[in-house]
């Protein structure tokens, strides 16, 4: 056990897919997993163990925001033996070229600041997901007829964004969607050589207006799913 995580030890797997939301991570792991157990549920954060195609896999909530995924994410790597992390979450859509529903894999994260920041101090350090997990969850989108797009997004602290033009300054510089953990992720996972990529649903487009319905989020979550199981195990 640890502060924020009730599991035994043994109950974690190496790879941990992270939804934001403790209650995608329920749904994640009783529509893709067997042998389901629920291993985490303090502080209604809600963590489940159990088996895709014969694999170990753990389904965890984030929660919102870099501060909350680093407690989950320090404690799942140093305490319980994460190696393989991968966030499955939702996005603003911050160019043309990409539409809601579409899936974003995030090669970069840029950001303002992070947890991290008090320790890289004058470094602009440049988060980037890890190229094995990358490159299998791209081939695994293409299988999957998902359309998909590679690049840089842009990790935030805030939701209710008071600052419009430095969004100006990430359209102009080809940032291909807004979320507000990826960057802290690919940090922690430098940190402890693990393996991180955040796999991202467009969610709502920042230029248009556009938000996905809500009958649609089920099936773009599970896509998002899908794509990260087949890039952890190829
Ligand atoms: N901003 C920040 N995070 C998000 C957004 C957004 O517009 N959409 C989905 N996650």
């Amino acid at each position: 056990m640890t502060i924020h995580i009730g599991a035994e030890k043994e109950d974690i797997a190496e790879t941990v897919l992270l939804p934001g939301d403790p209650f995608r991570a329920k749904w994640a792991a009783e529509t893709f997993l067997t042998d389901v157990k629920l291993v985490n549920q303090v502080r209604g954060m809600l963590g489940f163990t159990g088996l895709w195609n014969g694999n170990r896999v753990t389904f965890h909530g984030s929660g919102m925001g870099m501060p909350s995924l680093s407690i989950y994410v320090n404690e799942l790597i140093r305490d319980y033996g994460a190696r393989t992390l991968i966030r499955i979450g939702s996005c603003g859509g911050m160019q043309n070229s990409v539409a809601v529903r579409d899936v974003i894999l995030a090669m970069t994260a840029s950001t303002l600041s992070t947890p991290s920041r008090g320790i890289f101090r004058d470094l602009n350090y440049a988060p980037c997901a890890d190229w094995s997990l990358l490159n299998a969850a791209a081939k695994a989108a293409e299988k999957r007829g998902v359309k998909t797009h590679v690049g840089g997004i842009y990790s935030s602290d805030v939701f209710y964004d008071e600052r419009p033009d430095l969004n100006e300054q990430m359209v102009r510089h080809g940032i291909l969607g807004v979320e507000m953990e990826a960057a802290e992720l690919y940090i922690l996972a430098a940190r402890h050589k693990c393996r991180a990529l955040a796999v991202l649903t467009v969610s709502d487009h920042l230029l248009t207006g556009e938000a996905l319905p809500s009958a649609d989020r089920e099936t773009s979550f599970g896509d998002m799913v899908e794509i990260a199981l087949n890039a952890a195990f190829p």
